[in-house]
């Protein structure tokens, strides 16, 4: 008998919902708190039940207060009940390449996502590079 995941990577979704949810990271980037560092980040999350849910920087007077995008739109999704991600949309200025999330905030994401995980890399504009959470964030930490 096999243990674990799946040997098999999960189908991404589908390409419309995936450019929703870039949409979405683009929409929620523009809401960014970043007086500080002036690097507006904008993420959503797509939970397995199909919605969306946004995030985006809150930067603090006290630095180290500071909180990713990526991390409030966790927060979103599991206020609002998820507990299993499909697809995350990270958006900043940087294009080529784009920034890839922090290191805080890729394990926060494996707690919600396995290593196959789509996450879709981007600038304001043009196409999302597209990684495996799996290659940014190999052996995740994970309680059993
Ligand atoms: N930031 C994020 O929102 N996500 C990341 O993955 C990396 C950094 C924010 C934190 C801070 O407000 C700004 O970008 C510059 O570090």
């Amino acid at each position: 008998m096999t243990r674990g995941r799946p040997i098999r990577a999960e189908r991404a979704p589908p390409a419309r919902v995936l450019a929703a949810l870039l949409t979405a990271a683009r929409a929620v980037r523009r809401q960014a708190h970043a007086p500080y560092s002036r690097f507006q980040v904008g993420a959503a999350v797509l939970d397995d039940a199909g919605r969306i849910h946004a995030g985006c920087n809150v930067e603090n007077a006290s630095y180290g207060l500071t909180i990713c995008a990526e991390r409030n739109a966790v927060a979103a999704a599991v206020a609002a009940g998820a507990r299993s991600l499909r697809a995350v949309a990270i958006v900043t200025r940087q294009r080529h390449p784009p920034a890839t999330p922090c290191g805080a905030c890729r394990q926060v994401l494996a707690e919600f996502g396995g290593d196959d995980l789509p996450l879709l890399l981007a600038g304001p504009t043009g196409a999302a590079q597209e990684q495996r959470l799996g290659a940014l964030l190999p052996q995740a930490f994970r309680l059993r």
